[in-house]
């Protein structure tokens, strides 16, 4: 007999309060209510997340939010068969919120607790409007990260390529910083693209040749600061987002095939499957020139529903949807993890004189 399996998600790791129902059915998932609340109000006169307001707007919001993706599943409490909880990486005071509320309604349910990695609920997120299987290749691109990652199966991850100094999220919201977008800009920049020149402006590809599938964005935002001054117009402004966005369409298209060289050459024998996840999959030129890029490869290309790109906490329910397939359960002592990676053998590669 295939018994449902009810998991309810949380995540609190950044600026985003999010709790969602998913349940597995004969193999079937179904994402039952996928609740998010995004704090963009807070924090957008300091142009950046400050977290101790981050860590109050969560307090303040999260058994709301946890109560209405809980309404809206239309379960009752006693049909969730466990409670996962983002644990790391991310900021200490706001994993702390919600470590804490998950781990209390496990206890209370008297149901296990499962620690969830948020990235690893970026990395196999696409499993939730896909039929994605272990194992691929993963581009992970979001606010805090930017990774070439061989997945191998829940858990095992080796990272092939990272970025050196920005993440690719961070370099779309301080472009868009210095256009005078307001924070977050990442998908703003996209729209400004769409009525720019994109030949205007010539920016850098740092690294573009060497460091393997290493990538560089530190050097994008110096040029831009450069060419500031000769921002007078809208237009200018949808010009230079215009060209920054190329930019990074192309080294994204460089660095994406010497990852698939680097990932065949240590997997011959695999599946070709690339996937593309994190907030900044959500860019839509991206995500068409990845296409592309796997069409003339003979890759696979899976991206999460767009819905799914950004933080929320139905990929937190799913990592532990399958974590509780292999009984995998944390104590309720289990402490946030604010550094937690998914190589955690991979070298520490930013900072001046680092090697790439
Ligand atoms: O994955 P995410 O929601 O949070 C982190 O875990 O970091 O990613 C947020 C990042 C932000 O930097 C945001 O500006 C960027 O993703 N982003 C985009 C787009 N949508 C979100 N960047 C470029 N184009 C977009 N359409
Ligand atoms: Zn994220």
């Amino acid at each position: 007999m295939n018994k449902k399996i009810t998991i309810l998600g949380i995540e609190s790791s950044c600026d985003e309060t999010a709790a969602s129902i998913i349940q597995e059915e004969n193999g079937k998932i179904k994402i039952l209510s996928n609740i998010v609340s995004s704090q963009f109000d807070i924090h957008k006169e300091f142009g950046g997340v400050v977290p101790e307001l981050a860590a109050r707007a969560h307090v303040e919001k999260i058994d709301l939010i946890t109560e209405k993706a809980i309404s809206e599943s239309k379960i009752n409490l006693s049909d969730i068969d466990a409670v996962a909880t983002t644990a790391g990486p991310g900021l200490i005071v706001c994993l702390t919120v919600g470590l804490n509320f998950g781990k209390t309604i496990a206890a209370s349910l008297d149901k296990p607790f499962i620690a969830v990695n948020h990235l690893e609920g970026h990395a196999i997120s696409p499993m939730l409007n896909t039929d994605l299987k272990f194992p691929y290749l993963l581009l992970l691109i979001s606010g805090g990260h930017t990774q070439y990652l061989s997945v191998e199966d829940l858990g095992k991850y080796k990272r092939l390529g990272t970025t050196i100094d920005d993440a690719l999220g961070e370099a779309y919201d301080k472009t868009a910083k210095i256009i005078g977008i307001e924070f977050p800009g990442g998908p703003k920049i996209e729209k400004y693209a769409e009525k720019g020149d994109k030949n205007k402006f010539e920016l850098p590809k740092p690294i573009l040749n060497k460091g393997g599938c290493n990538v560089s964005f530190a050097g994008l935002k110096t040029a831009i600061l450069r060419v500031q001054s000769k921002i007078k117009t809208e237009q200018d402004k949808f010009d230079l987002a215009a060209s920054f966005q190329k930019t990074i369409e192309e080294i994204l298209v460089e660095k994406t095939k010497k990852a698939f060289e680097i990932y065949l050459s240590e997997n011959k024998n695999l599946r070709k499957t690339f996937v593309v996840a994190g907030g900044v999959a959500a860019n839509k030129g991206i995500k068409e020139k990845l296409l592309e890029v796997c069409e003339k490869n003979k890759f696979e290309c899976l991206f999460p529903d767009i819905s799914l790109c950004s933080d929320n906490a139905a990929m937190i329910a799913l990592v532990g949807l399958e974590k509780y397939k292999k009984k995998i359960f944390n104590k309720l002592n289990y402490n946030v993890n604010p550094r937690w990676q998914l190589d955690e053998t991979a070298k520490f590669l930013k900072g001046a004189g680092v090697k790439i």
